[in-house]
């Protein structure tokens, strides 16, 4: 049996910070293999990247989410009691649930109210004076998220809403204030989501037919049961804080069109070129770092010992930027997806495997559904300058985000 390489400190916890979504990629090249062991959060941890180990890590047999993900990220980011940590039966059901939300329809509708307040919000942007598009991004996704959602929103309300969400994605990595403003997000959107969801129980909140507010608040387990109230608003958020995240990769999509202008043109020619241009911005662009399991049962892999209930991390970011799944990983090149017939191992910006029967992402589809409608706004509905800022992108701070979160000024009306 190999040993697998071990991290000689007695805890990375800090190099991870330090090293941010490197900090896999930098070891696994070290020790001259795509795993390894380290001590993260006093715990010793298996780190993995590439195909291979994605394969593996989507195998719902080996693995359980169950006390996986680190308590920082469930006081902040996920919450506790939802679909990311279930396993077996508890999470095939909570899960249906999710993808019944996401039909073809529902999706297009979305994208179609994330469309209308683009274009409506186009015309106050014309007086020339400097808009940062990550706040008004933000703001656009979460009204047209929450309408979507069958969840009621005063205009009044935007910006603390916006607020909390992003509170609850900054959260989890960090330390001090951000984290606590983490921490404050997730108490408040819970409560908030908590009334609505008592609303719509006692028949005062008429939320929509297949809404997702309606479709948890309402949902029954396999035993005839309704979710607790405070699960019901995890999973409730658990739609909404994810769909506004959308506005970081709208960001990094106005980066690469600032970066790659020849690209400008070639979205606007074809659907498939504004598909292979979405998919390389999550390609490359750092979002999630890692996702977090532990051993179902003691397995060997590759000569290779995993104990039971040991804390395996995937590298998302490092398998996304893998040289033997990506020739020159380091360039942005959306024509690489020409012809790409799909790997659920291989892009995995979002998870890997199936939507369905494990834990890859359900907000996939509407995912690039909003980043494609972002693409062709910010090229085809609009033209603007790019005041000097700074754009430059740390894999050090995570999620990331350009520190001036993309200010565009002079905006002109096209379409
Ligand atoms: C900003 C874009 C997004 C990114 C980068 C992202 C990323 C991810 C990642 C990495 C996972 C975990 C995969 C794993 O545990 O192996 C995940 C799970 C999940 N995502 Fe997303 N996501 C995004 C958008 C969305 C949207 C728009 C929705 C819903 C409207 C959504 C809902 C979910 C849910 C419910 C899960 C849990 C799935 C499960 O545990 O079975 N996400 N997402």
């Amino acid at each position: 049996m190999a040993t697998i390489p071990t991290e000689r400190s007695p805890d990375s916890s800090v190099a991870f910070l330090r090293d941010g979504y490197r900090f896999v990629g930098r070891r696994c090249d070290r020790h001259g293999t795509d795993i390894f062991q380290a001590r993260l959060l006093l715990e010793p941890t298996i780190c993995l990247r590439g195909r291979p180990a994605a394969e593996l890590f989507y195998d719902t047999g080996r693995f359980v989410r169950a006390g996986a993900m680190p308590k920082r990220g469930q006081r902040t980011l996920t919450g506790r009691g939802g679909v990311q940590g279930l396993d077996g039966a508890e999470h095939a059901d909570r899960k249906a649930m999710f993808m019944s939300i996401m039909t073809p329809t529902a999706v297009r509708h979305l994208a179609q109210l994330f469309d209308d307040e683009w274009r409506a919000r186009v015309p106050t942007w014309e007086s020339g004076a400097p808009v940062v598009l990550y706040d008004e991004v933000g703001r656009m996704l979460t009204r047209a998220v929450c309408a979507w959602a069958g969840v009621p929103l005063a205009d009044s309300e935007v910006d603390r809403r916006t607020a909390e969400l992003h509170a609850m994605i900054e959260g989890p990595a960090a330390l001090g204030p951000r984290h606590w403003r983490g921490l404050w997000g997730r108490r408040q959107g819970e409560r908030w989501v908590g009334r609505l969801v008592d609303r719509v129980r006692a028949g005062t909140l008429p939320a929509p037919d297949g809404s997702a507010l309606r479709v948890i608040a309402e949902h029954r387990d396999a035993h005839g049961r309704l979710l607790p109230r405070r699960i019901a608003a995890v999973e409730v958020l658990n739609v909404l804080r994810p769909t506004v995240a959308v506005d970081r990769f709208v960001v990094f999509a106005a980066l690469a069109l600032h970066d790659h202008p020849a690209w400008r043109q070639r979205v606007r020619e074809s659907d498939e070129a504004a598909e292979n241009f979405v998919q390389e911005v999550r390609r490359y662009y750092p979002f999630f770092p890692v996702a977090a399991a532990r051993v179902r049962r003691s397995f060997d892999w590759q000569g290779y010992h995993f104990p039971r209930g040991r804390r395996v991390l995937l590298d998302l970011y490092g398998t996304n930027h893998h040289p033997a799944l990506w020739p020159e990983p380091e360039r942005f090149r959306p024509e690489r997806f020409t012809g790409w017939r799909g790997d659920p191992f291989a892009l995995v910006p979002q998870g890997g495997g199936e939507h369905l029967t494990g834990h890859r992402c359900a907000g996939e589809w509407i995912t690039i559904e909003l980043m494609k409608r972002a693409v062709t706004n910010l090229t085809t509905t609009m033209r603007y300058d790019v005041p000097p800022q700074d754009l430059a992108l740390s894999l050090r701070r995570m999620p990331a985000l350009p520190p001036s979160g993309f200010v565009v000024a002079n905006v002109r009306r096209t379409a």
